[in-house]
């Protein structure tokens, strides 16, 4: 049984904090990154989408709580970091290749707003953030998982150019319902941290925001080359 971790370390995690929209391309950037840095890349969608995936698996509705959290509490999540990413494990088997069908997109924010399931999963996420220096994407890295991250960012673009990207991947769900439903739940809704910075990717392409994103980060007491230390208070 896992529980929810209010606890708050007093070193800051070595945890760079990505979120932002669906397909405002804060993955990439975060994969980018994570790669320069020789860090590990977390995508925490991918947990949420499957706890959904096993929710399907199962029949249950994911639009029913109760019948969720029956399939959620006999279903083992595990994360091991893999080729310095961290790969999601449902009762030990790799489904990566299954997270992005078309009815995990559907239902994979209804799954997600349930706060047992995000308990359960902020546990993992902090897990990893406090083990070893993260790159950490999603939608409250920010605000909830790891608060007292010492870099934030929120990649935003227009909705236009969004739902092109998602186009351009061969996906087409609607990143707008999503989004909706992402940042009106109750429960760590998607949003800036206070503290974050906000960069329109709009207008950038892949390497350019990911140069700002660098550029920024030397800004903010974060060395190009040589050991990292999070500074004593937020950036
Ligand atoms: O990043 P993504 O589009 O793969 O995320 C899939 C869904 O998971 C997204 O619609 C909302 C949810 N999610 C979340 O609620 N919190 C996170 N930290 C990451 C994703």
């Amino acid at each position: 049984m896992t529980t929810l971790d209010d606890s708050t370390p007093a070193v800051p995690p070595l945890v760079i904090a990505i979120d932002g929209p669906a397909a405002s391309g804060k993955s990439s950037v975060a994969r980018e990154l994570a790669a320069h840095l020789g860090w590990t890349y977390v995508n925490t969608g991918n947990m949420y989408r499957a706890a959904t995936l096993a929710v399907i698996l199962a029949d249950a509705d994911p639009t029913d709580e109760s019948a969720v959290l029956e399939v959620i509490d006999r279903t083992e999540f595990t994360c091991p970091v893999r080729d310095g990413r961290s790969v999601i494990l449902v009762n030990g088997a790799d489904v990566d290749g299954e997270l992005n069908s078309e009815p995990v997109n559907k239902a994979v924010s209804h799954v997600a707003r349930i706060p047992k399931v995000r308990a359960i999963l902020l546990d993992l996420q902090r897990g990893i953030g406090r083990s070893q220096p993260s790159v950490m994407e999603g939608r409250d890295i920010g605000t909830v998982i790891f608060p007292d991250a010492p870099w934030k960012f929120y990649i935003d673009a227009s909705e236009e150019v969004r739902a092109k990207r998602r186009g351009l991947q061969g996906l087409t769900d609607s990143v707008r319902d999503r989004d909706r439903m992402d940042s009106t739940r109750k429960t760590a809704p998607l949003m800036a941290a206070a503290d974050a910075v906000v960069v329109d990717s709009s207008e950038m392409n892949l390497a350019e925001v990911v140069a700002h994103v660098r550029a920024l980060l030397a800004s903010r007491s974060f060395p190009e080359t040589g050991p990292v230390q999070a500074p004593a208070a937020s950036a």
